[in-house]
């Protein structure tokens, strides 16, 4: 650990910091000889520094202060009054700060006594006008002899050893599987949940007896307890549902939270939700940043995707923790980054989610053009994905689907015995109505959840079924032809996806200059995520060139070929009685979107017959609105 001894002149800190650094048997650094000579030849005249003679100085410490800490710590005597100094001295390994506290008569009182030292004791005042007091950090009175302060602090800090770095609320499978995941990456820990008599009893006591090896590891079921036992400042995930219980647990952690200190939502919380939490927060001096995680139990336990946003600073205090636990890239790099501001995190993961949703609902198309029309076996299917894991085509979704059609009940498989009615939580129609609000085209993607909405509606399915009498109809030719179809329509399809997707994000990070860098958040999906493919990895590259993959030559050349394949796969199935909502929108949103000449013409037309709403003109380029008597 770095200690940074501060406070203002004449308040020991040299000898303070020496004694301190002897007794910890780490070096002792004065930051007065990091200043530049200018500063020095300033300082001995008498003229006050301004933040611009500190910057190149404050950098230069920083610089030092992440060395010390590989090199095993050491003690720095700094006088860095002002918060934005300590800001700069706090990026990257975060110091430990002792202020030596005392009133200017006594500070006063030594400099007179001081000999041979190039500070002029008139700057006193102007010292004490601009110290910025912290809410973090020990603090010591520098009253007492400095043998005794420094026995002081030795004390303090060996509590503070005790203090978790981190803490986490709920434990839940994704919060207890994060949890593990920080602890097995050398974080100190404690952990909460709450408790409800009979229905969730010493759960965080529970996490800790079934994990003896994690000695700094923490657990608690009570909030000040939790909240006492982390470190200054305090920072805490939240790993709880989204919506209400969300807004109750800020609001019973506030009264023991300070300014500095920082929130983290990781559940999937609506974006503006997270940005009015931030903004209530903020207030208060508290940092809420929303975190999208994505990866499930397997991904939070052994490497998920992260996407936080909000504040900065404050999350890049919290960035080289994310660093530690997420999923890494094909090149090693986190899949975890600086998302941008506001609620940008949780709604690129709300995005990321609609992605997935249609991701699933394709692959589900599919399976089910095999099975009903193509009356293939679970195990011919079986094979069937499997040889699509190779190459473009492979996905994570795949590979599970692929485990999925392994699974069997005695001669069974499992999957028939699942009742056909999917669930869902929100995410994906939070996506659609975000969609509507900002007039981006999201058939495809809102056709994945309304699939689930038709599925939910199984008494009606049943009974409809049964007055239309309709079976799909098996296929009368070979299969192979259908089969290359199927591949190339698929992939067609999630390019649709995908494109759909990248378009309500691109919408809304301009209309709110949030700037989202679309290579980037590609980047941090191809791995840990839920929707982590080959695609994936190539819509890394193709989004370096541009914000449409759709208008990448590359996907061009590819799409003009297979577009024609998911016209025809789809037009084979509907024809045959089979529901293909997410394939069927996709070729429709696709032929529409390279339509140059579309018939919109004509609702024109109409609207303006019925509600004289007026048209524009091809002809006439100024946007002039014309309005026609249509009856004749
Ligand atoms: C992820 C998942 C995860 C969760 C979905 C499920 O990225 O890890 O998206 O967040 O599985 O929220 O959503 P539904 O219950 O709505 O399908």
């Amino acid at each position: 650990m770095v200690i940074i001894v501060y406070g203002v002149t004449g308040s020991g800190k040299t000898t303070v910091g020496k004694l301190l650094a002897d007794k910890l048997n780490i070096p002792f650094y004065d930051g007065d000889h990091f200043h530049t000579a200018v500063n020095v030849e300033k300082m001995r005249k008498g003229i006050p520094l301004t933040d611009e003679d500190r910057l190149p100085w404050l950098e230069n410490l920083q610089d030092h202060i992440q060395t010390w800490s590989r090199e095993g710590g050491a003690v720095l005597a700094c006088s860095a009054l002002k918060e934005e100094y300590r800001k700069i001295l706090n990026k990257g390994v975060q110091p430990v700060w002792v202020l030596l506290e005392g009133n200017k008569s006594l500070v006063k009182d030594r400099l007179d006594n001081r000999v041979g030292h190039f500070m002029n004791p008139a700057l006193l005042d102007s010292q004490f006008a601009s110290f910025e007091e912290p809410t973090y950090g020990l603090k010591v009175a520098i009253s007492s002899p400095p043998e005794e302060i420094v026995a002081q602090l030795i004390n303090l800090l060996e509590h503070m050893n005790k203090l978790s770095s981190f803490g986490v609320i709920g434990m839940g499978v994704m919060g207890k599987s994060l949890a593990l995941n920080l602890c097995s990456n050398g974080i100190s820990l404690s952990i909460y949940n709450r408790h409800i008599a009979n229905v969730e009893e010493r759960v965080a006591a529970k996490v800790l007896a079934d994990n003896p090896n994690f000695t700094e590891l923490q657990g608690f079921d009570t909030i000040p307890e939790f909240v006492a036992s982390l470190a200054s400042p305090k920072k805490i995930l939240l790993m709880i549902p989204s919506g209400v219980a969300v807004d109750l647990q800020v609001d019973e952690l506030l009264p023991f939270l300070s300014a500095g200190d920082i929130l983290i939502d990781g559940g999937n919380s609506f974006y503006k939700d997270t940005n009015r939490r931030a903004r209530y927060l903020a207030d208060k001096g508290v940092f809420f940043i929303g975190a999208g995680v994505s990866g499930g139990e397997e991904g939070a336990l052994k490497g998920p995707s992260i996407m936080p946003s909000g504040d900065k600073e404050a999350v890049e205090k919290i960035l080289p923790l994310f660093e530690k636990i997420a999923a890494k890239d094909a090149s090693g790099k986190p899949c975890t980054a600086y998302i941008g501001p506001e609620g940008s995190g949780h709604f690129i993961k709300m995005v990321h989610n609609s992605i997935e949703y249609a991701e699933m609902q394709a692959l589900t198309e599919a399976y089910f053009l095999m099975r009903k029309y193509l009356n293939l076996s679970p195990v011919e299917i079986y094979d069937v994905f499997r040889s699509w894991q190779s190459g473009e085509t492979a996905s994570y979704l795949l590979d599970i689907t692929c485990d999925i059609l392994n699974v069997y009940e005695g001669e069974e498989l499992l999957l028939d015995k699942i009742l056909d009615r999917a669930a869902q939580k929100g995410t994906g129609s939070w996506s659609i109505t975000t969609a509507l609000e900002y007039g981006v085209p999201y058939g495809v993607l809102a056709d994945a959840v309304m699939a689930r909405a038709v599925s939910f509606r199984k008494t009606q399915r049943i009974a409809a079924s049964r007055a239309y009498e309709v079976k799909p109809d098996q296929r009368s030719s070979a299969n192979e032809p259908f089969l290359a179809a199927l591949k190339d329509a698929y992939q067609c399809c999630r390019v649709v996806n995908h494109e759909v997707g990248f378009s309500l994000m691109k919408e809304v990070s301009d209309t709110h200059g949030w700037d989202l860098d679309f290579s980037e958040i590609a980047r941090i999906w191809t791995n840990g995520c839920i929707i982590r493919s080959s695609l994936m990895e190539s819509a890394v590259g193709w989004f370096a060139e541009g914000d449409s993959l759709m208008m990448h030559p590359e996907v061009i050349r590819r799409m003009k070929i297979s577009h024609q394949k998911l016209a025809y796969v789809v037009a084979e199935g509907i024809t045959h009685g089979l529901a293909l909502p997410v394939f069927s929108a996709a070729i429709n949103y696709f032929l529409g979107a390279i339509t140059a000449d579309s018939p919109a013409n004509l609702i024109q037309a109409q609207r303006d017959y019925f509600g004289a709403h007026t048209y524009e003109r091809v002809d006439d380029a100024s946007g002039k609105k014309f309005h026609t008597i249509w009856k004749r």
